[in-house]
């Protein structure tokens, strides 16, 4: 979250909670970081201009949270029908962009999506914009949130190191992710969240062309191939996405970085995966 939302929330907030009250509801709220150890005037910040669009959507989560409490069923249909919306102009968008860097200034200025509200930075794909090799991850986390660049923190190092392993370099693949906003404290997209971002992932898809697209995590794996088979299920073996004018591309699905982090134990069928990958690449 930037200084400029802290301070315009911490302002409205401070008049009726006290500190611990104010963190605990940043907790809860998913901010886990702070942006700097040093003060800053908060009246120089509030009296920073919200960009017309930001605030059009502030306004109306602000109109849709008033609506919910008067009214669930009418509001919740109207969110719906606000999400429906986003996915038609975020495909309206990515039909008029001719190349990846087109298409990153779209997605930047894109406004559908609530999460660009509290994230730092538009986490567009990095990387060879003519790559054979396609990787996608789930989301930006909060050191990829700051830099910008996907893939950069623990879990991109961990990966850099897979992708080493089998002779590639980072910088030879095309990385990106299903969502190029961090969800507040990492938590879990919604379908809403996905459904409005998938068109820029696939646009990215077309645009890079692609000989191969391994996905990280099942996360990635249930949103592109729209289903919701478990990851362990989907690992390992060849399956296929069809781009919107009919090109087939193989995929290989494997476990995510952060969860190899975690359970290092599954390392081996990722290094399974990772063989299985080059393999292919040098086949084709
Ligand atoms: N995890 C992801 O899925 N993507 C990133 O960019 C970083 C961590």
């Amino acid at each position: 979250m930037t200084k400029s939302k802290i301070c315009f929330n911490l302002i409205a907030m401070s008049e009726s909670l006290n500190v611990r009250e104010i963190l605990e509801w940043y907790l809860t709220a998913g901010v886990d970081e702070t942006c700097g150890d040093v003060p800053f005037a908060l009246q120089t910040t509030i009296d920073e201009p919200k960009t017309a669009p930001v605030q059009a959507t502030v306004s109306a989560v602000q109109n849709k949270t008033q609506s919910l409490e008067a009214s669930p069923r009418a509001a919740t249909t109207e969110l719906a029908q606000a999400t429906i919306t986003a996915c038609q102009n975020a495909r309206e968008l990515c039909s008029k962009a001719e190349t990846i860097a087109a298409l990153k200034e779209l997605v930047e200025g894109f406004e559908g999506c609530a999460l660009k509200l509290t994230a730092n930075k538009t986490v567009f794909g990095y990387g060879d914009e003519h790559a054979k090799l396609l990787l996608i991850g789930e989301a930006p986390g909060a050191d990829e949130d700051r830099s910008g660049i996907p893939f950069v923190g623990r879990s991109g190092q961990l990966l850099e190191k897979m992708l080493g392993a089998v002779g590639i370099k980072r910088d030879e693949c095309f990385i990106t992710n299903i969502l190029p906003w961090r969800p507040p404290g990492n938590r879990t997209p919604t379908e809403g969240e996905v459904a409005v971002c998938l068109p820029f992932l696939k646009r990215q898809i077309e645009l890079v062309n692609p000989d191969i697209i391994m996905i990280l995590g099942g996360s990635a794996a249930n949103a592109l191939l729209d289903n919701a088979e478990p990851i362990s299920k989907l690992r390992g073996k060849w399956l296929e996405y069809k781009t919107s004018d009919g090109k087939k591309i193989p995929v290989l699905a494997s476990f995510h970085p952060a969860y190899l982090l975690r359970n290092s134990g599954q390392k081996a069928k990722a290094w399974v995966d990772m063989l299985r990958m080059k393999q292919k690449l040098c086949n084709i």
